[in-house]
């Protein structure tokens, strides 16, 4: 069976990369090829080591080169950012224009953009008194968060919530759940196309 052959991008822990590798069977229509990360100390490329997917650390210097060296040597065909603390540039985002997707801790167009990562999203979300948040998966463009929406899962915030607390449950109620399901969905038009090419 054919596959859309994935890199994912990471910079931390790889709880989402864990989560697209637990929903990777025989019938998914992509497949990881290659595990990428900024930082040599990511827990993410030990998950994917213990699940035989290549890795590569890249340099903050030549960080968007080596990714594209890395990317067309392996022909990748989908770019999944997942936790990529790096901001990519016009360049790179118009080179893989439809073929950069990323996860984002909110529901964009709400806590979104420069400085909104990580536990800043929800540090946001609790000082604003924010009734409902979630995430959203997007494609990427040379705006930070701003490309266009592929799904979006709301979360109630409750109101002894830490930024913490809030954090882990939208990564358990809609990262791990949605990003999946956008993958297999982009991947499954890519081939749709390439079929009809
Ligand atoms: C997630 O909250 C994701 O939405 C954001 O960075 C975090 C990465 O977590 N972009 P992990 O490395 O996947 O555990």
């Amino acid at each position: 069976m054919l596959k859309v052959k994935v890199a994912v991008l990471v910079s931390g822990g790889g709880t989402n990369l864990q989560a697209l590798i637990d929903n990777q069977s025989k019938d998914s229509s992509y497949k990881i090829e290659l595990v990428i990360s900024n930082n040599p100390n990511a827990y993410a490329l030990t998950r994917a080591k213990k699940n035989n997917i290549k890795t590569i650390v890249v340099k903050k210097e030549k960080l968007e080169a080596d990714i594209e060296k890395a990317i067309d040597e392996n022909k990748i065909d989908l770019i999944v950012l997942a936790g990529f603390m790096s901001i990519l540039s016009k360049k790179f985002t118009k080179k893989y224009k439809d073929r950069i997707i990323n996860i984002h801790p909110s529901l964009i167009p709400a806590f979104c953009g420069k400085g909104f990562y990580g536990l800043h999203v929800h540090e946001a979300v609790l000082e604003r008194g924010v009734k409902i948040t979630g995430a959203t998966v997007h494609y990427v463009n040379e705006i930070p968060d701003g490309g266009k929406i592929i799904y979006q899962k709301a979360v109630k915030v409750k109101t002894n919530d830490t930024p913490e607390t809030l954090q882990k449950r939208v990564m358990e109620q809609a990262e791990w759940k949605i990003l999946p399901k956008a993958l297999e969905k982009i991947s499954k038009e890519i081939l749709c196309k390439e079929e009809h090419k």
